[in-house]
């Protein structure tokens, strides 16, 4: 069966398949709603249903609240239609058409930046165009249909290579293959861009940005491209890590911050040994953002990092007076293994 969602507030309809998420259809009739993990696990995609009924499918225990079932809450990558649906969704204004495809490339270069974080480039066949916005990620393929999701972390460039930071989780399947027997020149699939972590352009807010250990790969992205497109927008970047060598690029964010007036670097370490020599700031990385703004009014901030960062530093910055329209993140979730379209 096929139902028409309409949404609330601009009017624009669409259809959804019964077999189709509310979200993965307005994205196939390109609409785009606020998401990221698209496994029911971050909530970035939380929107009211004000009318008809919907399956709320699989989710994890409490991204949906009592409270939000209460307000008729679902979350619309997960969610499939029983009915017609009226749904109140923020839509997401894209300065450029942007198509989601499946598409192979190659592992054109490894290179270990410390410990546990991997750079990993990929080229793409010559005949293929693929564009994307600062700041959104790709899901790689695996053989056996599971996915794995990381951030392009370099501002796109025509026929440029795709870069990502790649952090091995201990006993993890996809990224301890890529540090022990992956190789240059290996073949691999993925789908992309996906996610809505971009520098929206509707807002001359100053911008803080908030990364945790490879929440740093988005974040990079959008700075290069603010720097590339001369967009001289207040930027205050903080970096949040456990120990001085997991800031992997920290001279490159160093540089940016001497070389630009606009842009001011924080690095903020949550382990420091006595005798590390380290001056900086020293904690939770969100603990530091709301010690040095404690009124976040005025402000749009941008996060991506593990999923405990997310949830404490959302909470803390709505409680400084950010504007929940504001606040935008892309929450490092694990893979839940369901296959997805
Ligand atoms: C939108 C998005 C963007 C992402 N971008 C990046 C990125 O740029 N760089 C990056 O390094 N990671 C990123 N991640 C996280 C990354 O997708 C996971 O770390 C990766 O899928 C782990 O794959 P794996 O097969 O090695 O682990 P799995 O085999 O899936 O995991 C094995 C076990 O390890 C644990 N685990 C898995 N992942 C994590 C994790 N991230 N943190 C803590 N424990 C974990 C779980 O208990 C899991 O059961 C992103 C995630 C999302 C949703
Ligand atoms: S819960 Fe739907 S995108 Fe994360």
């Amino acid at each position: 069966m096929v139902f028409q969602v309409k949404l609330f507030k601009s009017g624009n309809e669409f259809s959804v398949d019964e077999s189709e998420t509310v979200l993965d259809a307005a994205l196939k009739h390109g609409y785009v709603i606020p998401y990221s993990c698209r496994s029911g696990s971050c909530g970035a995609c939380k929107a009211r249903i004000v009318s008809g009924r919907v399956d709320y499918g699989d989710y994890a225990g409490d991204t949906l609240t009592d409270a939000d079932h209460a307000k008729g809450i679902a979350l619309l990558c997960q969610a499939r239609p029983i009915e017609d649906l009226v749904v109140d969704a923020r839509e997401v204004a894209v300065s450029q058409e942007i198509e989601i495809k499946m598409l192979p490339c190659r592992v054109s270069h490894l290179e270990k930046l410390n410990h546990d974080v991997m750079l990993m480039t990929l080229k793409l066949p010559a005949n293929q165009q693929f564009t994307y916005l600062a700041g959104q990620y790709i899901d790689m393929l695996l053989r056996d249909g599971r996915r794995r999701s990381f951030s392009l972390a370099s501002a796109p460039r025509d026929g440029g290579e795709l870069e990502l930071h790649v952090r091995r989780v201990p006993g993890g399947f996809f990224t301890n293959q890529i540090f022990n027997t992956m190789k240059e020149r290996d073949l691999l699939r993925f789908q992309g861009p996906l996610g809505t972590f971009f520098l929206r352009q509707d807002s001359e807010k100053p911008v803080i940005l908030v990364a945790g250990g490879t929440g740093f790969a988005p974040i990079k992205a959008i700075v290069e491209m603010a720097i590339e497109e001369k967009n001289t927008r207040p930027i205050h970047l903080f970096w949040g890590v456990r120990a001085e060598p997991d800031l992997y690029m920290n001279d490159l964010a160093g540089r940016w911050s001497e070389r630009y007036d606009h842009i001011e670097y924080t690095p903020v370490l949550s382990e420091v040994n006595a005798d590390s020599g380290w001056t900086g700031k020293v904690g939770w990385v969100h603990e530091a953002v709301v010690e040095q703004y404690p009124d976040l009014g005025g402000y749009e901030v941008y996060m991506s990092g593990p999923p405990p960062m997310i949830e404490a530093g959302s909470a803390a910055f709505l409680e400084h007076g950010l504007s929940d329209q504001c606040l935008f993140f892309d929450s490092f979730e694990f893979a839940s293994d369901v296959p997805q379209g």
